[in-house]
């Protein structure tokens, strides 16, 4: 005899708190190999450590708050194939989550102590973002990951020249987050309106001036 379980409120209330403590306290490990296992480890000067620290643990952040948001919005969504596209964009995400916690490993430093709070704010907007419809959930996944992406370009400037393994690993993030953005924008995203990217924007630059030192 098969019995199929349905899922109870309450089992996906769980399952939302389990996939948050992960992300946010617990060490995920990545499917893919480490971009940079094979890349020479420079000796860099102390400023020079704390500035790439500052930079991966930003990035750091950035993948928490990915996946909070594609959580969210996957909680809400009302197609299952959209439901499903943001659960698996969410999972894709956790190997850039496992690179970035291990690169800050390698530079003696830790991701942000503030990562639940990042987490439950993108949640809030993620769910927020969901209930506006699908067209939009999957807006926001294109506008999350152009700006992931664009951020990823300006830490490639302005990390130390040194610092070959954290580049190694932000550029297989950055050729993800495209192949991200565009497999979004072929299932049916809406472009977001005036002025949702912009405080989109504001809302990292805040993230980002914070999480480069706690
Ligand atoms: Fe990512
Ligand atoms: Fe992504």
């Amino acid at each position: 005899m098969t019995v199929t379980r349905l899922h109870s409120p309450l089992d996906r209330l769980l399952d939302e708190a389990q996939r948050a403590l992960e992300t946010t306290l617990g060490n995920p490990s990545a499917q893919r190999p480490y971009p940079a296992a094979t890349t020479p480890e420079i000796a860099l000067d102390p400023a020079e450590r704390r500035h790439a620290a500052g930079l991966m643990r930003i990035n750091h952040v950035g993948e928490v708050c990915a996946q909070a948001l594609y959580s969210g919005q996957a909680a809400v969504a009302r197609d299952p194939a959209t439901r499903a596209h943001l659960l698996h964009a969410a999972q894709e995400e956790t190997d850039h989550l496992a690179w970035c916690a291990r690169r800050l490993r390698e530079l003696d430093s830790r991701p942000s102590l503030l990562n639940p709070l990042w987490y439950s704010g993108s949640y809030a907007i993620g769910v927020l973002a969901g209930l506006r419809g699908d067209g939009w959930n999957l807006g926001f996944v294109v506008e999350t990951e152009r700006q992931v992406e664009a951020h990823l370009d300006e830490h490639l400037d302005i990390l130390p020249p040194a610092d070959l393994r954290s580049r190694d690993v932000l550029q297989v993030m950055k050729a993800d987050e495209a192949r991200h953005a565009d497999q979004a924008e072929d299932a049916g995203a809406r472009t977001l309106p005036f002025p949702i990217p912009g405080v989109m924007q504001f809302a990292s630059q805040v993230m980002k001036t914070v999480a480069y030192r706690l």
